[in-house]
């Protein structure tokens, strides 16, 4: 039976094999932030492309968008960011370690918590009233807290270098926005019509207060985010489309079934932005194994567009107060806003209005843990551990490992030869150093789907081995043939 995987586990294997490293580790480390190592890069950029495809490419009615994570101020006002991106936070009086409110631990609690991303900040306070059987997760007193207070969660920065010009910045705490600001732009010069998506994948950035579980929450983090735009009254059955396209795409990428669920929001929990949400949840393995969020979908309304044309109202009085967000309120909505300057207007129902908007939004960093979380695997092979990754083929760093058996009798020519001949169609690997067996287990470990190997044999009726990594199966297969051997079987 195959073992349960540990954290622990993943995280050894991720530093060994060059997955993932902590950041600045010549000095110590920096906490909750990561470098995705020759391996991890890899698989990373293997999990954006297979997001883009099936969100993106694909499909008919979904364009793409790469936006600066430096934004207008205003973006964040008009967002409600600026005001409600906050944690609930309390101090322990006896270490002084900060705790997000709404991940503090009864005592004698029976089970874990479920920990959300974030609450709204009122939600929150209303749901902090006790903290008097509040356990410090740090050092372990009970009740001893601080009144609840929130804590900003955007990093701030300053642009320009002149003090006359210079502004206060946020780094982005998700791509969402840039899409909405971009809705326009994206209008007026392709021929999308309603119902369409805007797709954006990139990195933001928020200063958690509680990180956790290795790249499981991060303040550096990349997210896939997908806006799609459909009229007023098609939503509900948009929402159920996209919520069964992203949980299959986590199962056809190979995650089990059994490890993802959905979890609907309840009323209370709702982002302020939000009608309806449902997350897309993995069981990861912190603790004795923890249903966590995997990916959120929102039906975010005409919410933010909304937004966005107040925030564009606000402007003026932006410049006349010194350019100082907090010295100025958001316009209020014109009454008109349904014909504004970021309405659709419907060709055929000659009908304008603020479009809708349901959001997938993905975690690219949590995805790639939660494929190495699932393709994980331990057994025992004549006597000895084997630990291997069972990727899907997509997902796979390494497609093909190309072995010599021996580095003698022209072995290495002919294995060099195939290999500068697949590396042009995959992700290629070329080892002949140590034992054979050995040398498969390195592949085992990085997850790579087949490995070829040239033998005596190949000299006489040129043939090599194929061994698949999950069965250990080997076949042969004529040099001519493998080409398109490989392609059917990893189906790229
Ligand atoms: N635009 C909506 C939005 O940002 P969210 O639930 O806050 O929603 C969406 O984030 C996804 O982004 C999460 O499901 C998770 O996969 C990823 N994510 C959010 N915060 C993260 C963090 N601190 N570290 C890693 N991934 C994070």
């Amino acid at each position: 039976m195959a073992k349960i995987t540990k954290l622990d586990d993943i995280v050894s294997l991720c530093k060994r094999r060059g997955f993932i490293f902590q950041s600045s580790e010549i000095y110590g480390g920096l906490a909750s932030c990561y470098d995705y190592g020759p391996l991890g890069v890899e698989l990373k950029s293997n999990v954006r492309s297979a997001w883009w495809k099936a969100v993106v490419q694909m499909r008919d009615d979904v364009v793409g968008l790469d936006c600066s994570i430096l934004m207008h101020p205003l973006v964040w006002k008009a967002s409600g960011h600026t005001d409600k991106f906050a944690d609930l936070i309390a101090e322990c009086k006896k270490c002084n370690t900060r705790t997000r409110v709404d991940h503090l631990e009864e005592k004698f609690a029976e089970q874990a918590q479920e920990h959300t991303e974030h609450v709204a900040i009122d939600v929150a306070m209303a749901k902090a009233q006790d903290l008097t059987n509040k356990v410090c997760p740090n050092c372990g007193s009970v009740g001893r807290f601080t009144e609840p207070m929130p804590f900003e969660l955007m990093f701030e920065t300053q642009m320009g270098a002149n003090v006359d010009d210079s502004m206060t910045l946020y780094l982005r705490p998700e791509t969402a926005q840039g899409i909405f600001a971009n809705f326009r732009n994206v209008l007026d010069t392709t021929r999308v019509k309603i119902p369409f998506g805007i797709a954006q994948i990139g990195k933001s950035f928020r200063n958690e207060v509680t990180t956790k579980a290795f790249i499981f929450r991060t303040r550096e983090f990349e997210q896939a985010e997908l806006e799609f735009f459909c009229e007023p009254g098609t939503d509900e059955e948009w929402f159920r489309h996209w919520k069964e396209a992203r949980f299959n795409w986590y199962i056809g990428l190979g995650l089990k079934k059994e490890n993802l669920r959905f979890r609907e929001h309840d009323a209370d929990e709702l982002a302020h932005y939000a009608k309806a949400c449902v997350d897309v949840e993995y069981r990861f393995p912190f603790g004795s194994g923890d249903w966590q969020e995997l990916e959120g979908i929102a039906n975010r309304t005409d919410y933010d567009l909304r937004q966005h044309q107040r925030g564009m109202r606000t402007l003026n009085k932006w410049f006349e107060n010194d350019r100082d967000l907090t010295k100025i309120e958001l316009s209020n909505e014109a009454e008109d806003y349904q014909s504004g300057p970021l309405s659709y207007f419907d060709d055929e129902k000659k009908q304008r209005y603020i479009p809708y908007v349901i959001e997938p939004s993905a975690g690219i960093d949590r995805s790639a843990l939660a494929f190495l979380v699932d393709a994980y695997d331990e057994e025992e092979v004549r006597g000895e551990k084997r630990n291997l990754l069972r990727f899907h083929p997509a997902l796979a760093p390494v497609k093909v490992g190309v072995f010599p058996l021996v580095k003698r009798e022209g072995m290495p020519e002919t294995a060099q030869n195939i290999y500068n001949d697949l590396k042009k169609y995959f992700n290629c690997f070329y080892d002949e150093k140590g034992a054979i067996g050995r040398r498969y287990r390195r592949q085992d470990e990085a997850g790579t789907p087949f490995c070829i190997t040239v033998d005596g044999q190949t000299k006489e009726d040129n043939t090599v081995t194929v061994r698949e990594r999950d069965s250990m199966e080997q076949i042969r297969v004529s040099t001519d043939q493998l080409l398109s051997h490989l392609r059917e079987k990893l189906d790229l």
